[in-house]
C-alpha cells in the first residue's frame, strides 16, 4: 500500500512541457545542461522529453538518462500517449536512468472524446486499463493522466483511475489542461478523488495546470491542502500558451508560509523541516540559465525571479526597510541564491583557476568547450576588471548555446552617430566555409547590422521580440541579447553576451537565423509533402 508522502514531490516539466513554448526550443546539449542543474536544484523528478515525439527528443530523454539518472540522482521520466509505440519508445529511451518513470496519458472530457479521439467513455476506459499494464511492464514507476480531468465528468474521472491504479499506475496526475478552474473548484476535485477512487490509498495524487486563467499556483497550493503530494512545474513558468505553474513560486510559498501548510501534511504547525527537496539557493541561477538558453525572458515584475522582486522603489519603503527587513520584505534574496556578486576572477586569472570556478558552479565543459570559453574569459577580461559569477555563467551558457553552427559571425563593424547613417559591415562564413562579406545602412546600428546579415543569409523572417540586459551592474557590464523571430507560424530565439552590444546583438541574430536555417534543412522538401 502506498501512503501520501510527508514531503511534496516536485515534478519538473521544463524539458517537457516547458519546452512546447513558441521558441523556446532547445537542443541536445542545452538540455542536458539545464538537467544537470534541475538535479543541483533537487527536483525528484525530472521529465525529460516526450521520447516518441522525434529521434532528437528519444536522444536527449537518453541522454539525460544516462548521465543525470544516476542513483542519487531524479527520477526520470518519458511522456508517452497511451499507444505502444509512444510507450515502447519511453521504456527505451529511460532505460539508462537508475530510477525511471513512464508517464502515459489520454483524455477524459467530453469535449476531448468527441471531437479530439472520437471515442466513447467505454473505449478511452479500456485503452486506459490496458496501456497503464503495457507501460507497468517495462517499469514499476508509472504515472498516469487524465487529459483535461479539470473539464472532466468527475464520476467518469474516478472510473478511470480506479482502473489505471489497479493495472499498475503508482501515480495519478490530476491535469487543469486549459487553464479552467479555480482554486476551490480544483482543491474540491482532488477532495472527490481522495474520497470516490477507492484504491486511491495505493497511488500519489499529483497535479499539472496551466495558467491561462493566472491562477495555476492558487490551484496546486489549493490541491496540496486537500491532497495532492506531486506538484508538476517548470521553471519561470514556461509552457504551452500561457505556460505551467512556476516551480519557483510553489516551492517559496511551500517555503515561506510552511507553518500554514504544515498541517495539511500532519506535522505540527511550527514544523521547520522543509516541504520540498528543492535547494531554495538554486533557483536564481536555475531561473537563469533556462532564461538564457530557451530565450523566454524573465518579466521584472515575476514572482521571486523578476529583477523587481527584491527591489523597493518608493520611499516609504526603503525607510521601512532600513528600519528593519521586516516590514516590507516576507523573504530574504540569499534565500534563493541572489546574493552578492562575488568577485572570483581577473584578467591574471589562469586556466585552471577558471575551470575550478566553473566547476564550482555546476558546469563540466569538454576541453573544447573550456578552450573556447576560455578564449571568451580572457577577452571580457581585457575589456571588463572584475569578473563575477554572472558573468562566467552568461560566458559559458553563451558557448553552449551556439550549436547549430552553421553561419559564423566573423566580423561585424558599425559607423555610427549624431549626423551619421547608421552603416555596418559584416563578415560571416557560411556552413560551407565560404567568406562572406556584405553592408547595409539602417535606422540605427543594430538595424543596420540585421540588414547586412540578412543580406547575407537571404532567410525572409520577422523580427517579433529585441531586448538587451545587463549581467551585472557598471559602464563596462556584459549585456545579454534575448530575440525572438518568426518564420511563418514558428518563432526562433537567439541569445548571446558581450561587452559590446552590438556584437552581441549580432551574434544573438545569427544564432536564430541558425535555429531558423536548421529547421529549414529538416523539413521535407514539397514533394514529399504532397506525396
Ligand atoms: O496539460 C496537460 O494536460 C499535459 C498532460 C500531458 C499531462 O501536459
Ligand atoms: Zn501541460
Amino acid at each position: 500500500m502506498k501512503t501520501q508522502p510527508e514531503k511534496i514531490i516536485i515534478f519538473d516539466t521544463t524539458l517537457r512541457d516547458g519546452e512546447q513554448c513558441p521558441g523556446a526550443t532547445l537542443n541536445i546539449d542545452e538540455k542536458l545542461v539545464i538537467a544537470k542543474q534541475l538535479a543541483r536544484l533537487g527536483v525528484d523528478v525530472i521529465e525529460a522529453g516526450f521520447a516518441f515525439a522525434s529521434p532528437g527528443d528519444f536522444e536527449a530523454v537518453n541522454k539525460i538518462a544516462q548521465i543525470v539518472g544516476t542513483e542519487n540522482g531524479p527520477v526520470i521520466c518519458s511522456l508517452a500517449r497511451a499507444i505502444q509505440e509512444d510507450i515502447k519508445a519511453a521504456a527505451q529511451a529511460i532505460e539508462p536512468a537508475a530510477k525511471k518513470r513512464i508517464h502515459t496519458f489520454i483524455a477524459t472530457s467530453d469535449i476531448h472524446l468527441k471531437y479530439k479521439l472520437r471515442k466513447s467513455r467505454q473505449e478511452v476506459l479500456a485503452i486506459a486499463e490496458e496501456m497503464v499494464a503495457y507501460a507497468k511492464s517495462f517499469t514499476d514507476d508509472i504515472e498516469f493522466s487524465p487529459e483535461d480531468a479539470g473539464r472532466s465528468d468527475p464520476e467518469f474521472l474516478y472510473e478511470v483511475l480506479e482502473k489505471a491504479i489497479a493495472a499498475g499506475a503508482t501515480t495519478v496526475n490530476i491535469p487543469d489542461t486549459v487553464g479552467y478552474t479555480t482554486p476551490t473548484e480544483f482543491g474540491a476535485l482532488i477532495k472527490g478523488i481522495k474520497e470516490n477512487v477507492p484504491n486511491i490509498d495505493q497511488a500519489i495524487i499529483s497535479v499539472h495546470g496551466h495558467n491561462d486563467l493566472g491562477l495555476a499556483v492558487a490551484n496546486f497550493l489549493e490541491a496540496v491542502k486537500n491532497g495532492a503530494r506531486q506538484l508538476e512545474c517548470t521553471i519561470n513558468g514556461i509552457g504551452e500558451r500561457a505556460g505551467n505553474a512556476a516551480l519557483e513560486e510553489l516551492v517559496m510559498a511551500l517555503h515561506v508560509r510552511r507553518q500554514y501548510f504544515n498541517p495539511f501534511l500532519g506535522r505540527p504547525a511550527e514544523s521547520e523541516e522543509p516541504l520540498t527537496n528543492i535547494d531554495t539557493k538554486q533557483i536564481y541561477r536555475t531561473s537563469r540559465m533556462v532564461s538564457n538558453l530557451t530565450g523566454m525572458l524573465v518579466q521584472p515584475n515575476k514572482a521571486i525571479v523578476g529583477a523587481n522582486a527584491f527591489a523597493h522603489e518608493s520611499g516609504i519603503h526603503q525607510d521601512g526597510v532600513l528600519k528593519n527587513k521586516l516590514t516590507y520584505e516576507i523573504m530574504d534574496a540569499q534565500l534563493i541564491g541572489l546574493t552578492e556578486n562575488q568577485i572570483v576572477l581577473g584578467k591574471h586569472s589562469g586556466r585552471n583557476a577558471f575551470r575550478t570556478r566553473l566547476r564550482e558552479l555546476g558546469y563540466e565543459p569538454t576541453e573544447t568547450e573550456l578552450n573556447k570559453a576560455f578564449v571568451r574569459f580572457k577577452e571580457v577580461a581585457d575589456k571588463k576588471k572584475e569578473i563575477t559569477d554572472w558573468d562566467l555563467e552568461a560566458i559559458v551558457n553563451d558557448e553552449i548555446q551556439q550549436a547549430p553552427d552553421l553561419f559564423k559571425l566573423e566580423l561585424v563593424q558599425v559607423s555610427c552617430g549624431s549626423n551619421a547613417k547608421p552603416t555596418a559591415t559584416v563578415t560571416l562564413r557560411n556552413p560551407e566555409g565560404d567568406e562572406l562579406i556584405d553592408a547595409a545602412i539602417g535606422t540605427g546600428p543594430v538595424d543596420a547590422v540585421y540588414k547586412a546579415i540578412n543580406r547575407v543569409i537571404n532567410v525572409p523572417n520577422q523580427l517579433i521580440e529585441f531586448s538587451v540586459q545587463s549581467v551585472t551592474a557598471g559602464i563596462d557590464a556584459i549585456g545579454e541579447v534575448t530575440i525572438r523571430l518568426r518564420y511563418q507560424d514558428r518563432v526562433f530565439s537567439g541569445h548571446a553576451a558581450n561587452t559590446d552590444i552590438i556584437v552581441a546583438s549580432a551574434q544573438a541574430y545569427v544564432n536564430a537565423l541558425n535555429r531558423l536555417y536548421a529547421w529549414l534543412q529538416n523539413q521535407p522538401k514539397q514533394e514529399e509533402v504532397t506525396a
